[in-house]
């Protein structure tokens, strides 16, 4: 449970803004703590965004909106069936042991922010993009690799994450994440 003094501080934070990554997002002062993410965010986010290899979404301050406190980006991948606990439907038009899975390729939070719940703001925001185009272009399940421990009890504490059947990948089915998105709308 979030901490009253951390519930009060992220009380008083400015609305937070959610939009695509833009060449006039700002990424210098961006700092997650962890040197790889915050070195693809500053050199590669951009150019993977524009290629399309990557769909990046950036949050910022409605006060500052080119200044990115926070980010994710998702990516198509293809997984095996077998991984995904072999209960996500999905229409194997080919090969019916692999689909396509959305990929949570990079998710972070400015270091200063973090502890303040933002954090599970933006994977919220995941979730909805995920249930958007997972039902529309049909991709059963959300997966992300969780770069360390601490990470991996972020997700999975959030609920809604099971793990692979093998390897130390955890997925979201499509159906988890409608459902969530139905009932904040109810
Ligand atoms: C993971 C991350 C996006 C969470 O954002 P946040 O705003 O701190 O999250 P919340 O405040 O909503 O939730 C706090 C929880 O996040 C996790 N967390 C906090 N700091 C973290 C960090 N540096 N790295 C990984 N997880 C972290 C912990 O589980 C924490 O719960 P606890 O306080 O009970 O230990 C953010 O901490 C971050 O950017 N970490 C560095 C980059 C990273 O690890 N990204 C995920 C890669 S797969």
């Amino acid at each position: 449970m979030i901490a009253a003094s951390r519930l009060a501080r992220s009380r008083s934070l400015p609305e937070i803004e959610y939009r695509e990554l833009r060449e006039t997002s700002d990424f210098a002062g961006f700092v997650c703590g962890d040197s790889e993410i915050d070195k693809w965010a500053r050199l590669h986010a951009l150019k993977h965004h524009d290629s399309k290899k990557h769909l990046v979404t950036v949050a910022a301050f409605d006060d500052a909106p080119e200044q990115v406190i926070g980010f994710y980006a998702l990516s198509i991948v293809v997984e095996k069936v077998s991984n995904l606990g072999g209960d996500v439907p999905f229409f194997a038009f080919q090969d019916a042991t692999r689909c396509p899975c959305l990929q949570l390729s990079y998710m972070a939070m400015q270091k200063s922010l973090q502890g303040l719940e933002q954090g599970t703001l933006v994977l919220a925001n995941v979730i909805r993009t995920f249930a958007r185009l997972g039902s529309e272009i049909g991709i059963p399940a959300l997966i992300v690799m969780p770069g360390s421990e601490r990470a991996r009890k972020f997700y999975s504490e959030r609920g809604g994450f099971e793990p692979y059947a093998k390897g130390s990948g955890l997925f979201m089915p499509l159906r988890f994440a409608m459902l969530t998105v139905d009932a904040a709308v109810d």
